[in-house]
């Protein structure tokens, strides 16, 4: 203990005698006691424009960086790539030594490191953390991922994904935190929080509308700037007031016919001046278009070069100085630039703390992962009560459940230690491989039960009709990839659906596990007893199904996103060049505007297989009490949740709002707010949560707005959007204000 004062002292000393030789030497950025504006524009007052016009330009691949032309980019920037940037990583972009400014060192992505090549700790998929409906798991995940990106030598995380669940067929839904905006803002601003917490700068991303992966480079989106505000846009607003991002992605798509990287509106109108973002703007890998165009439209931080296809070096010194000479781009703009980029490593401590790579507690990371699946999984389906286990003896069939769980793919794959459990499984490229985490749920029940456990692979239906025949219960696993890039239809592929109902009609103690990246549907569920949603469940997923499944863990998670019933709920019968090769110029127009999943189904009176929010306990919860009351042009919601059942359980109380169709709402409600409850049996707990009033309110573009139409309001309670038990009205009186809050 001594020791360790010792040292401290010492390093305050050290930090001391740096900050005032820095401070001596005239580098008042440096100094701790200014705030990150002030620094941030005395850092850019010292240097010089090569200096600045290094700083947003950011590479990828130093190989395919060493063929790039010398006058677009120079030795000495390719041999300072070569020599740093961290092998099989995101992303570097140059330090500048002679200010104590430090490089940036991107990695991806939302559920742990993605290196290749680096074995690192895979939280589970994003959406499945969303299923916790506790902010605290996502922020104790983004705290974990942190700490092993730092001690890898990163600085800069990509993670952050907060794109709505708008079409259920996206292949990077599981990148995200469901289609609700109240609860992106949530459990993505928890993830940002964690992150930034251990002084890393966080995206957030993907910036804006970038709900499909088909031709996502070149897809139009066309929709209102109400229904964007009031949905896509929300969402990450929220996220952005619960986490202050140090940065943000823009992204692939056009959104209203100009790219969302070089989109004014987006960039400069919403974020920077309504929204008072002092950060910066990175694009996407190879999501740039132009240079003065869009760095005067807001872009201030051009990265991953080179990258994906063949795209100019836009933001390069000669590019750029050729647009100041020509007078498209002027200096304040690149002064701009660098401050933003510069802000934000002095507001997340990223130069003040420097990162030093290090040894990795992969035991303690596995743990804040499990934690994060046993609160996650949700439990869909349990007639009969036929969950927890009792049985003696259990057929596990297929889903490589023998050997471990599976991921999703793309940028935000982790590699776990020892590879994947599963090799060769198609793809087996990009978006692949395929990677299953080594946690297998029949070792991991094994060793939970004392029941007789068999596995079979289940490619041969006889064979596992045969073994769940003699079983007295049957699990099945079925598995659903999803990666980025690729849209996947909502069936289950190969023979499983054929598999599950042979095995159910075998024996009526079926359960199925499903590890998808989002919805799928089940023509089987009829015939099967229960159900058990584990996502892309991460590198303990295999031990959190097992102690959901005998009961060691009561099964807490709700549905981030509607499981429609069938292909003809969906809000858009085709996705424009699904399947298709990359590249095609497609456009989309978001006519369901923000009614987007549960919202849509309210609206068209469809009834989903499994809705928003729902989510079963082997204990049984009531809420009471209900009591709204008006709080600034917001609400302040209280209630009870009573444990009912006999055994302790956690739940997630949902508090929604409704209008009548005079208030211009998109949909008849809206999640108002949600609170995470865990109660011993017979225990009640008194709740109070608030509702914002941007959830009251629709947006008026005409005068930039926020508007609560004066009326009687319904105010709802209960533990799913189809399950609201409890049910008030109240008044409220008419509202209007400046949807720029951040000026
Ligand atoms: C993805 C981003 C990712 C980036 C860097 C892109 O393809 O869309 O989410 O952060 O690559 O790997």
């Amino acid at each position: 203990m001594k020791s360790q004062v010792r040292v401290s002292l010492f390093g305050v000393a050290l930090l001391a005698c740096v900050s005032t030789s820095a401070l001596a030497q005239g580098q008042p950025w440096l100094d701790r006691s200014k705030t990150p504006e002030q620094r941030a524009a005395a850092a850019v007052s010292a240097m010089t424009l090569e200096e600045k016009l290094g700083l947003v330009m950011g590479y990828t691949d130093p190989e395919k960086l060493a063929n790039e032309p010398d006058d677009v980019v120079s030795p000495a920037i390719k041999a300072d790539v070569i020599a740093h940037h961290i092998k099989g990583s995101a992303g570097y972009i140059a330090g500048i030594p002679r200010l104590g400014i430090p490089a940036q060192w991107q990695t991806d992505a939302s559920i742990g490191v993605r290196v290749a090549g680096m074995e690192r700790t895979a939280l589970p998929s994003s959406l499945a953390t969303a299923a916790s409906f506790d902010p605290k798991i996502t922020e104790a995940g983004g705290e974990m991922i942190a700490t092993e990106a730092r001690a890898s030598g990163f600085n800069v995380f990509l993670a952050g994904g907060g794109n709505l669940a708008r079409e259920p067929r996206n292949g990077r839904n599981f990148e995200y935190t469901g289609e609700d905006p109240v609860l992106t803002g949530d459990m993505t601003g928890g993830l940002i929080r964690g992150i930034q917490s251990k002084h890393m700068v966080s995206t957030m991303k993907h910036w804006a509308v970038n709900d499909q992966e088909s031709q996502r480079t070149t897809v139009d989106v066309k929709i209102t700037k109400q229904a964007m505000r009031q949905s896509d846009l929300l969402a990450f607003e929220l996220v952005y007031d619960t986490s202050s991002p140090g940065s943000v992605m823009c992204a692939y798509n056009l959104v209203n016919a100009d790219w969302a990287c070089e989109n004014d509106y987006l960039q400069n109108q919403v974020l920077k001046q309504d929204w008072g973002f002092k950060g910066y703007i990175m694009s996407d890998w190879g999501a740039v278009h132009s240079a003065a165009k869009a760095a005067v439209n807001g872009l201030d931080q051009f990265t991953g070069y080179p990258c994906c296809g063949h795209h100019g070096a836009f933001f390069s010194e000669k590019s750029l100085k050729a647009e100041i000479a020509a007078g498209a781009l002027p200096m304040s703009r690149i002064d701009d630039m660098a401050e933003r980029i510069l802000w934000a490593l002095f507001a997340k401590g990223v130069v003040d703390d420097p990162v030093k790579v290090g040894p990795i507690d992969f035991k303690a990371s596995a743990d804040v992962a499990q934690t994060a699946a046993e609160a996650s999984l949700v439990l869909l389906k349990n007639d009969g009560n036929l969950l927890p286990l009792k049985a003696t003896s259990i057929a596990m069939i297929g889903g490589h459940a023998d050997k471990g769980v599976l991921s999703g793919g793309g940028s935000s794959g982790v590699t776990p230690i020892g590879g994947s459990a599963v090799k060769g499984v198609a793809p087996t490229t990009w978006p692949g491989p395929v990677v299953y985490q080594p946690s297998s749920p029949v070792k991991a029940l094994t060793a939970a039960t004392t029941a007789k456990i068999s596995y079979v692979s289940g490619e041969d239906i006889a064979e596992a009709v045969a073994l769940a025949k003699r079983s007295e219960v049957a699990i099945v696993f079925v598995t659903q990839f999803m990666g980025e890039g690729i849209d996947n239809p909502l069936e289950l592929d190969g023979n499983q659906d054929a598999l599950v109902a042979a095995v159910a009609r075998a024996n009526p103690k079926t359960i199925v596990v499903v590890e998808s990246g989002g919805a799928i549907l089940m023509p089987w569920l009829k015939g099967v007893p229960a159900v058990l949603e584990a996502f892309y469940p991460g590198v303990r997923g295999g031990e959190a199904i097992a102690n959901i499944l005998t009961g060691k863990v009561n099964p807490s998670g709700h549905l981030p996103i509607t499981f429609p019933a069938s292909n003809d709920q969906l809000a858009h019968a085709e996705i424009p060049g699904f399947h298709k090769p990359d590249g095609i110029p497609v456009s989309i127009t978001y006519d369901e505007g923000a009614a987007i999943g549960y919202k849509w189904y309210d609206l068209k009176g469809y009834t989903p297989l499994f809705a928003f929010g729902h989510g079963l306990s082997y204990t049984s919860f009531e809420v009471a009490d209900l009591k709204p009351a008006i709080s600034g042009k917001g609400l302040t919601v209280r209630f009870s949740v009573k444990n009912t059942g006999k055994l302790k359980g956690a739940t997630a109380a949902q508090v929604y709002v409704g209008a009548d169709k005079t208030a211009g709402w998109e949909a008849p409600k809206r999640l108002g707010a949600f609170s995470k409850v865990e109660l011993a049996p017979g225990a009640s707990q008194a709740v109070e949560v608030s509702v914002d009033p941007r959830i009251l309110a629709t947006y008026d573009e005409a005068t930039d707005s926020w508007v609560i139409k004066a009326g009687s309001y319904r105010v709802m309670l209960g533990l799913s959007s189809d399950n609201l038990s409890q049910a008030t009205s109240i008044t409220l009186p008419e509202s209007r204000w400046s949807a720029a809050h951040g000026k």
